[in-house]
């Protein structure tokens, strides 16, 4: 079903397909430990039973719906510390394949890597990077991109089908996305951290806009607002509040 694709240089090369499995993540990384891995083997699955989240949290798919999947990449020109420059290599990639097949729909990377359409998540990223020494050996680049399911329950999510009204191949949708992320993989390798920045700050929801946001680094929550300002290399979030700048990782701040 998902073939080799032709059109790129490494990435989706080498493509294991499988029809279920707990995680894509969790056996791109089984693999790695049970051998050498080839730059940009994808393990795509229809159906994962125990899909993983950001945060812990789990990661629901409807069989055969959507594309589930992981990617190997061996970033080896990327020290740890600007290991973020993937998650915005990735929403970018990931933004950049959902624009083509939406051209008109308004379009948002929500810090750090979710995708948004017409503020609805269309896509999920959770990256795994395996260290050796001081580099990153493997990058396990999971990717949940909503592509025929519609029915949400109640969240607030979306697909290609529910934006666009029709039914859309994923081996098509799969090709295309291999070769946007390699194109933004290629920028990060041969442009620098400054040039895949600029263009993820281009497409940061909320980016210089005040807006409500809850911060749960004390013991309460406590809801404040703020203006994102821009995102610092480790990847935490600038945020301006009435006190000063304050940054954020992950956990610790909420959008409203
Ligand atoms: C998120 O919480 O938004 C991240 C979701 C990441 C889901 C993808 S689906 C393929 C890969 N395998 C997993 O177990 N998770 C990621």
């Amino acid at each position: 079903m998902y073939k080799i694709v032709a059109e790129t240089l490494f990435t989706g090369k080498k493509v294991i397909y499988l029809p279920s499995c707990h995680s894509t993540n969790d056996v791109a990384v089984e693999l790695i430990h049970s051998g050498e891995q080839v730059n940009g083997t994808v393990v795509i699955a229809d159906y994962q039973t125990q899909g993983k989240g950001q945060q812990g949290n789990r990661w629901h798919s409807l069989p055969g719906q959507n594309l589930t999947l992981s990617v190997i990449w061996t970033p080896s020109f990327l020290a740890p510390s600007s290991a973020f420059a993937l998650n915005m290599v990735v929403s970018l990639g990931v933004a950049d394949v959902v624009q083509t097949c939406l051209p008109q729909a308004s379009l948002w990377v929500k810090w750090a890597n979710d995708v948004y359409v017409n503020n609805l998540k269309i896509s999920g990223i959770l990256i795994e990077n395996i260290l050796q020494g001081t580099a990153i050996r493997y990058s396990v680049v999971g990717i949940g991109l909503n592509v025929n399911q519609t029915e949400f329950k109640g969240l607030p999510a979306t697909s290609l089908k529910a934006q666009a009204g029709r039914e859309w191949s994923l081996p098509q949708v799969f090709n295309q996305l291999m070769v946007c992320l390699e194109k933004r993989y290629l920028q990060l390798q041969q442009q620098g951290y400054t040039s895949i920045k600029r263009d993820y700050l281009s497409r940061l929801y909320q980016l210089g806009q005040p807006a409500k946001y809850i911060d749960l680094r004390g013991e309460v929550p406590l809801q404040f607002e703020g203006i994102i300002k821009d995102v610092e290399n480790a990847g935490r979030l600038v945020v301006q509040t009435a006190k000063g700048i304050a940054l954020f990782d992950l956990k610790q701040i909420k959008f409203v």
